[in-house]
């Protein structure tokens, strides 16, 4: 659970990745891509191609950030998106590679001055965030039996 600093630090911060989230997104996709080239199977069959998940990946993350206290409310928005990670084959174990490369994305945008306190807020919040698309895409993976 993050603790009430670590949510002011969110409130306080956020902000930087509403405004940038595409270019901090493209930053995590050069990283990602270099470091795991298998992860490309999965992106470059989807709109990769005309640039909208970068931002989606983004939008989501600052809107998750914003309703930490009430994720309940984004369920809708989830599952849709959990619908969709499921058809391009996203598994548990790509969470914290994305997770590793948002981190490292936002440091490099802070210019390498990311304080560590606000860096570790994000990685609570993404962990949080992330587990919660694990668990509802295990379930639709139980269900549908593959
Ligand atoms: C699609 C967010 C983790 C791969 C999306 C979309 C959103 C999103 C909002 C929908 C875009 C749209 O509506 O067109 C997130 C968030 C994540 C996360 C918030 C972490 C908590 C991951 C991971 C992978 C991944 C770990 C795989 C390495 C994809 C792919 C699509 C997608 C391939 C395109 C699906 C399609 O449009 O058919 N994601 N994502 N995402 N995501 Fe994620």
């Amino acid at each position: 659970p993050l603790s009430d600093e670590q949510k002011q630090i969110l409130k306080t911060t956020s902000p930087i990745f509403k405004e940038n989230g595409k270019e901090i997104t493209s930053i995590i996709y050069k990283h990602m891509f270099a470091a795991h080239p298998e992860l490309l199977n999965i992106f470059n069959r989807t709109n990769q191609k005309n640039g909208t998940q970068p931002f989606a990946l983004a939008n989501t993350v600052y809107l998750a950030i914003e309703n930490i206290d009430h994720l309940d409310t984004l369920l809708p928005q989830i599952l849709l998106i959990a619908h969709k990670h499921r058809a391009s084959t996203v598994q548990p174990e790509h969470y914290p590679i994305v997770g590793k490369y948002l981190i490292i994305a936002i440091d490099e945008f802070l210019g390498g001055m990311g304080d560590p306190s606000i860096l570790s807020a994000w990685s609570a919040a993404y962990n949080i965030i992330a587990s919660i698309f694990i668990n509802i895409e295990k379930k639709m993976y139980s269900e549908l039996g593959d």
